[in-house]
């Protein structure tokens, strides 16, 4: 694997700590995306049945000259498919050519259907049939995730939550570390970047370590101990979003940009969100 940092998961798999996010990529931009990625040395990439591009990644994959077992592949199961666990998994990697994931996600836990505990433990034996490797959830609560610890006694590997310098979320982020959850930041860049780019305190970063806002911001990410997926189907910035392997912030520096949380979402609160 490329020199980057790794963070080993409780149930002893490793993940790299910066991957690339390709919600909202077509299937063209997505195998593109994913090709310029491993070739500049991202090793993980993450996706979705709901992103409808998971056939590129297969096709990224097949094309690539990077060995699988050097790839951490994500990808999640959608709300509607909460009832039709190993059917939405086997699709799922069907349209990936992969015989195994690294990592799957339950994309929301939509507290109203109240399915999610049921495809939690259906996840559990994907797992067991050796079709992830590692099962984690997104958008959890501590709620949410009390309850799967309480009915299953299988805690996921990761959360995957909105999380960037406007969204903190730093009481849940406390939560999981306690329970040896990862923490994996989703919108790192708040969506490109808006209402923290344009920060006095990032711009100052960015001017004193000669890096972008994003890079500033990516790095953050790192320093605060949090997987981070930053999305770009843009050559350049998939390369900028890499390039941050060669500083780090302070702890000062880091609780300066802790300072701009907001609370504000850009996403659907996962209490609230039923879709
Ligand atoms: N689990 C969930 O519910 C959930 C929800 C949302 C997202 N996610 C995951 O998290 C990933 C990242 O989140 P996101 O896609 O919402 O947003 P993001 O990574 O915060 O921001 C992506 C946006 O920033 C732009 N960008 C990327 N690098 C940049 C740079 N260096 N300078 C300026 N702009 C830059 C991208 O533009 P270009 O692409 O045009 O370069 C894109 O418009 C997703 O792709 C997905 O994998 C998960």
């Amino acid at each position: 694997m490329a020199d980057q940092p790794i963070i080993k998961l409780h149930d002893g798999n490793m993940m790299p700590q910066l991957g690339l996010g390709v919600w909202q990529a077509s299937i063209d931009e997505a195998r593109q995306a994913v090709l310029k990625a491993l070739q500049v040395g991202y090793r993980s990439i993450d996706t979705a049945a709901a992103y409808k591009n998971e056939e590129a990644i297969g096709q990224a994959l097949q094309e690539t000259e990077v060995p699988r077992g050097e790839i951490f592949v994500t990808t999640k199961l959608w709300n509607y498919d909460q009832q039709n666990v190993q059917q939405a998994m086997e699709t799922s990697l069907q349209k990936l050519q992969l015989e195994q994931v690294d990592l799957y996600l339950m994309h929301w836990p939509c507290p109203e259907k109240d399915h999610y505990v049921d495809a939690w433990k259906k996840m559990i034996e994907l797992q067991q049939q050796g079709l992830t490797k590692s099962i984690g959830v997104c958008n959890f609560h501590e709620s949410h995730l009390k309850r799967v610890l309480d009915e299953t006694g299988v805690t996921p590997v990761v959360n995957q939550i909105e999380l960037h310098p406007m969204l903190q979320q730093r009481t849940l982020h406390a939560w999981n570390a306690m329970h040896q959850i990862q923490t994996e930041s989703w919108s790192p860049l708040a969506q490109g970047g808006k209402g923290v780019f344009d920060q006095e305190v990032i711009k100052s970063l960015a001017k004193k370590y000669g890096k972008t806002p994003a890079q500033i911001v990516i790095r953050w990410h790192l320093d605060s101990g949090l997987v981070v997926i930053p999305k770009s189907v843009t050559p350049a910035r998939i390369e900028e979003n890499f390039k941050v392997f060669d500083f780090r912030l302070d702890k000062h520096e880091v609780s300066d940009i802790t300072k701009l949380d907001s609370g504000n979402r850009l996403g659907p609160d996962p209490e609230t969100f039923n879709g």
